[in-house]
This record gives C-alpha cells, structure tokens and sequence, in this order.
C-alpha cells in the first residue's frame, strides 16, 4: 500500500447558475480519480467551492431584487444537492465569499505587492451612464464594426471572428441598461506577470505538470510575451476590496483560485490538519487542478506565478479536459441538450452518467460526445448485460441450492488470480486519467466472466444428478469475479458498489491487490443492482431542457420616450379618470385628425373631441369602454369644446390604441 499525499481540487463553479452535465464531465472525472486513490489507501481531500464573486452574479442578484449574499447562499444549497446526487463526494465545499479566502486573497496580494510585482496605472473603459458602473466587455452589445453583424458582444464577433474593443462597436449599447455607454477613466491595478516569464518557462515545461497539447500552448502565449493582468475592479462590485485602494475591488479571477486555498483552510480548522504542510514553498505533497480547458491561462500562467511570487508552493499538475457536446453539438437550449444535473437526476440514474463519462475520458484535452443512443446501448450492454449479469446469474443457485453460501473451494485458480492481476494494469489507466482504457480493461474481464459461465453451463449442471459440488463451484467462482470487477468499477459508480459489496456481504473493497476469493462465504439475497437505461425517460429529459433557463433579457437600444420626472402621489391623485362608454362617434367637418365622441361617464355625458382619426373609424368605437380624463380643464378648440381627453397609447398615425378596461368594469368608475 502507498502512502501518498495528495490534494485534489476542481475548478470552482460559478454561484450564478446551476450545475449541468458539461460541468458534470470535470466534477465526475475528479471525483473518479479521488475515489480511485482513497481506495489505493493514499491520503488524498477533494477540496472545492463556489465562485462567488463578479459582475454577473451582483447584476442577478440585482435583477431578483435579492442581495449578492442571497443569491449565492441559494445558489450553494443547490450546487451541494446537485453534486452530492451525481455521488461527487468533496472533502471540503467552500464559497470564496469567505473569511478565510478575504485574508489569503489580501496576504498573497500583499506579498505580491511588497515584492513589486503590481503596478498601478488608469485606462479608459467603457461605462453605463444610467446603471453607473463599468462595463465588461461581456455587457456591451452592437454592431461588428467589420462585419456590421447585429447583436455582437464588446470583444469579439461570433459571426465573423474579428476581435476588438468595445469602443469599436457601432450602434453599442449597454445589455444592463439599454444606454449608450459612455467612455471613462479610472486607475487600475495590474499584476506585472512577465516578471515571471523565465520561472513560467520552467514550470511549463517541466515534465509531468502540464499535458503535451497544453504545454505546446503555453509555450505559444509565452513565446508571444505575457502582458499586465489587470486585477482590479471599480465598484460596485460584488467582491473584496482591495486592501489599499478604497473603491477598488479584487477582480473575480484573482480571489477565485486562491479559493482552493482558502476551501482547504477551511478544512484544516474542522480536520485539525496543518495548512502549511500542503502550501508551504516545501511542501511534499502533491497538488493537482482538474479544469476545463477554457480555463488553463489562469491556472497554468497567472496561478503558479501568484503562488510563487507570494512564496507558497506550485502546482505538481494542471490536468485540463475538453468540452462537452451532446449529440454532436454544442448543448443548447433550443435543442433541449442544455442539461441541468437537476433535470438528469429527475429522470435518470446518475452512475449511468458516471459510468458513460469514464468510458469516453481520456487523458487528453478532446471534447466527449454524450450521444443518447450510444450512452443506453454502453450502459445496457456494459453495466446491466456484462456485469450485473454475472451475479444475477450465479446468485439463484447458491441461494436456493446451497443455503446462500460460497464454496470453500476456488476452482479455477488461475481465472482468478488473471484477475487479481489485472489492478496493476487498471490502476495505472486509473492513475494516468486513461479511464476509457480502463474501462475496456475491466469490460474484457466481464466478457471472461461470461465466457467463463457460458462454458460451463450452470443452468445444465444444475439439472444433473451428482454435481452439486460443481454447481457449487461454478457459480461461487462466478460471485468472486463478480466481486473483483465490482472492486475495480468501485470508483465509478460507487452507489452500485455499495449495494454490490452489501449483496456480497463483503466490507467496503479496497483496492484488489491482494484480494483472496471468498470461501465458505454467506451472501445475501440478490436484489437487480441496476436496470436498463429507457430510451422515454431520455425524451423526457430533452423535452424538459428545452429553453429551461430564463432566457436572458438583453434590452434593445432605446425606443420608448424617457420616464418623466417623479411625482407624488397627490399629484397622481390629483388626475380624476373615469371608465367612459362611447355612445357616438362621428367625423367632424373639416377636421382630418378628429372625431367627436360622445361617452357616457355615468353620471353624465360628455363631448370629446379626440385626434384618432387615422387609426379608428368612428363605427369601430361605438358602444366601447375607454378611459377618460374627465377632470382636464374644457377646452375650446377650434372645432367645438372638448370636455375631457381620451386615453390612447402609440407613436400616432395608424399606430395609436385606445385604452380598453378589463371586462366588468362600468362607464362611471373612477380609476385610480
Ligand atoms: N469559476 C470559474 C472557475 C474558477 S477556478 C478557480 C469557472 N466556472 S464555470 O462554472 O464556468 O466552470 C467550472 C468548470 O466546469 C470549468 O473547469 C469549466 O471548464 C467546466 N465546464 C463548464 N462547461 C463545460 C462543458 N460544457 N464541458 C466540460 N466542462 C465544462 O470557469
Ligand atoms: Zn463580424
């Protein structure tokens, strides 16, 4: 057994949405890996938490008129359910918006700071007149000033790829407020990052921290020389103030990886552990980020540099994975291929996931398909066809015929230890992250297992005279492969396991080095470990993903006249309206813009003269109720008196709508 140490972090998620099967290929792979060297009996803690900080987590929070603090306490909840269902079992599961990542945040800043690796400078940025803040490039909209293509962001055109600034954009707009952002200034603070060119040089390429294909990038990024990094927002914000400079907050970027830290600090506090045996500049212990690989500038640049400028240790390993599509295609809402976890779970057995995941990860940085047929024929055929069927088919027997006890012989010795010798193989695919490998390692015992019992024919030994003992042995050797290919999935569907080893009657498995077959050995009753994967429950889950998350509202450019001044409520009071039937309307002679109503306002009737000719004739209204002013002041005009004013809405000309009641309402009430 080894005894390795190691931390095991995943990327943070963001607290402003929930969790879905693309986050899920990162959470799922890590948690495989951390399972598979817990059950190697290394010491290893799965450290994460929720990203709390930036702008578009304050502007939702804004938008459901709850606090920052709100939405990401709700948002926490959820994201624990989420994982805890998908069997994603942390350690530690932390926010950022913590005491404990505040201080590590301002101490490596600080560091950084002394150490003369952040310099001050001001820059102009685009800003929101009407909501006051500054504008990520993410929240301007407009027009490719290449392309003209509509509906473009403020830093590059999805249409025809050209990057620029915002201030390039034509016909830009604020997505917040709908305004035309303005430009202004403002000091900002910048990590001096090419200060640690040559030690980013060596990080990167030394062996083991970085995957060939990321290496080669990096490589790239560094050749063209490394820029500022501009750490500092304005407020407002939702995130740390930066300790010397009042109004100026943390960038979310720079407080969320120290978020491992501040998680696993955390954790130490609970678990009595030494914080500075796994971060100190010596520290022995290995560190490893699952991430994504939209991701790796952060964590292969900025984080090893932040770290080793504030004299903490570095990472042993970066290990990016690409993105997920679903049948073939980016996931989208429309298609209904934009899953929630939430959603999957509703439907679905998540160790299916789990299990389809680890068949097609590799250790490389390729986006995984989930393709929903291939996904219920692997499962079907793999987990319910290969290996639930072993048991299922050994386990009647030695239930019924032999008092639900394993025979104290092993038969096939050799069978046996082919797979116990198997782990070395399995665990180094494990290891290297290589789990499709592993997983058609471990399918080609299960076809053995199969093979195994097809020759042998139980069901026709069971029907013969005298060969009870060999009935006996063939399923009992059936149950003991059964047991070790349950020892080697152990990491992937853990929850199967579980109800495995407790059919089994067995402790919970470690890793099968030395594993000896049960003999003489009670086994409880079978109960069907997994069932197939149905294809209607699929349909149900893309139908309920379709367009499932709000749709954000980008406002358009601004069409509508501006809101007038605030008044009080007197003055609103002050305005008497009247729901108004209109007995006549006729034309009047000589007038091209009005008609002369006659409405009945209860209590009395008036005349009004109203300027809707161009959109109404004067049979379209008779006999309708509308609303009127019927305190204005009379007034005379030049074809007659006009006693009130008819309310209408729209531009003019055809487009002009008068205002209609809700049904039940009678000419002579008051509207207030
Ligand atoms: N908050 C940052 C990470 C900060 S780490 C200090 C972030 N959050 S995220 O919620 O957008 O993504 C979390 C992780 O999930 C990232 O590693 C990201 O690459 C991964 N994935 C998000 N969508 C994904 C897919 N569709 N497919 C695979 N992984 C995906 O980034
Ligand atoms: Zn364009």
């Amino acid at each position: 057994m080894s005894d390795r140490k190691i931390l095991v972090t995943s990327a943070l998620p963001y607290a402003n949405g929930p969790i879905h099967l693309g986050h899920l290929v990162e959470y799922i792979q890590t948690d495989i890996w951390v399972r598979f060297q817990k059950q190697r009996g290394n010491t290893c803690y799965y450290i994460c938490a929720d990203d709390t900080h930036g702008t578009p987590i304050m502007l939702r929070a804004d938008s459901e008129g709850i606090t920052p603090e709100q939405l990401i306490a709700q948002v926490e909840q959820d994201h624990r359910a989420d994982f805890k269902d998908f069997g994603v079992l942390f350690d530690n599961f932390h926010s950022t918006h913590s005491e404990e990542n505040k201080h590590l945040s301002e101490l490596i800043y600080t560091r950084l700071r002394d150490a003369g690796h952040i310099s001050q400078r001001t820059i102009t940025q685009a800003f929101d007149p009407v909501k006051k803040m500054f504008l990520p490039d993410r929240f301007i909209k407009g027009d490719c000033p290449k392309c003209d293509a509509k509906e473009q962001y403020g830093d590059n055109c999805e249409v025809c790829g050209a990057t620029y600034s915002p201030t390039e954009l034509k016909n830009a707009v604020s997505v917040i407020s709908g305004e035309k952002p303005i430009e202004k200034e403002s000091e900002h603070y910048f990590f001096n990052l090419a200060d640690f060119t040559e030690q980013l040089k060596d990080w990167t390429t030394a062996k083991g921290h970085l995957q060939p294909e990321v290496k080669n990038k990096m490589a790239e990024w560094l050749e063209n020389g490394l820029q500022q990094w501009d750490i500092s927002r304005d407020a407002p914000y939702f995130g740390f103030e930066i300790p010397d400079a009042p109004g100026k907050y943390f960038y979310v970027w720079m407080d969320a990886p120290v978020g491992y830290m501040a998680s696993f600090k955390n954790f130490c506090a609970k678990k009595d552990l030494d914080f500075d045996q796994f971060w100190a500049l010596d520290s022995d212990v290995e560190l490893y980020h699952f991430i994504g690989k939209d991701i790796i500038y952060f964590h292969a640049l900025f984080w090893p540099a932040m770290l080793s400028g504030a004299g903490f240790r570095t990472p042993s390993a970066v290990f990016a994975h690409g993105f997920l599509t679903v049948n073939g295609e980016k996931m989208s809402k429309s298609r209904g291929t934009f899953i929630k976890a939430r959603t999957y779970l509703e439907h679905l057995n998540p160790e299916y996931l789990r299990y389809y995941f680890a068949a097609k990860l590799t250790d490389g940085i390729d986006d995984l398909d989930l393709n929903f047929d291939d996904f219920s024929q692997r499962v079907n055929s793999d987990l319910v066809g290969k290996v639930v069927n072993i048991a299922s088919r050994c386990s009647g027997f030695i239930k019924k015929r032999f008092d639900g006890k394993l025979s104290a012989t092993c038969s096939e010795t050799e069978l046996f230890q082919h797979f116990v010798a198997a782990n070395t193989e399995i665990a180094e695919l494990y290891e290297n992250r290589e789990f499709g490998k592993a997983m058609r390692e471990i399918m080609a015992l299960a076809d053995k297992a199969n093979q195994y019992i097809d020759e042998k024919k139980p069901w026709l030994v069971a029907k013969e005279d005298n060969k009870d003992a060999e009935l006996h042995d063939i399923c009992s050797m059936g149950i003991n492969l059964f047991r070790l290919l349950i020892a080697y999935l152990k990491p992937v569907i853990p929850a199967l396991a579980e109800n495995a080893e407790s059919f089994l009657n067995i402790e919970s498995q470690a890793w099968p080095e030395q594993a000896q077959p049960l003999l003489d050995h009670a086994i409880n009753k079978f109960k069907p470990l997994m069932t197939r994967v149905e294809a209607d429950k699929i349909a149900a889950i893309v139908e309920a993903s379709k367009d499932n998350l709000k749709k954000i509202q980008t406002p358009k450019a601004k069409q509508f006249e501006a809101i007038a001044d605030t008044i009080e409520f007197d003055d609103f009071a002050k305005i008497d309206l009247r729901i108004a039937k209109i007995i006549k309307a006729e034309h009047v002679e000589g007038a091209d813009k009005l008609l002369q109503l006659t409405v009945d306002i209860g209590d009395e009737t008036r005349n009004i003269l109203a300027g809707i000719k161009s959109a109404y004739a004067p049979e379209d209204l008779e006999g309708k109720l509308t609303l009127v002013v019927a305190n204005l002041k009379p007034r005379k005009m030049r074809f007659g008196l006009s006693e009130g004013m008819v309310l209408a809405a729209g531009p003019g000309g055809k487009d002009l709508w008068v205002l209609n009641p809700d049904q039940g309402a009678q000419a002579g009430m008051r509207v207030k």
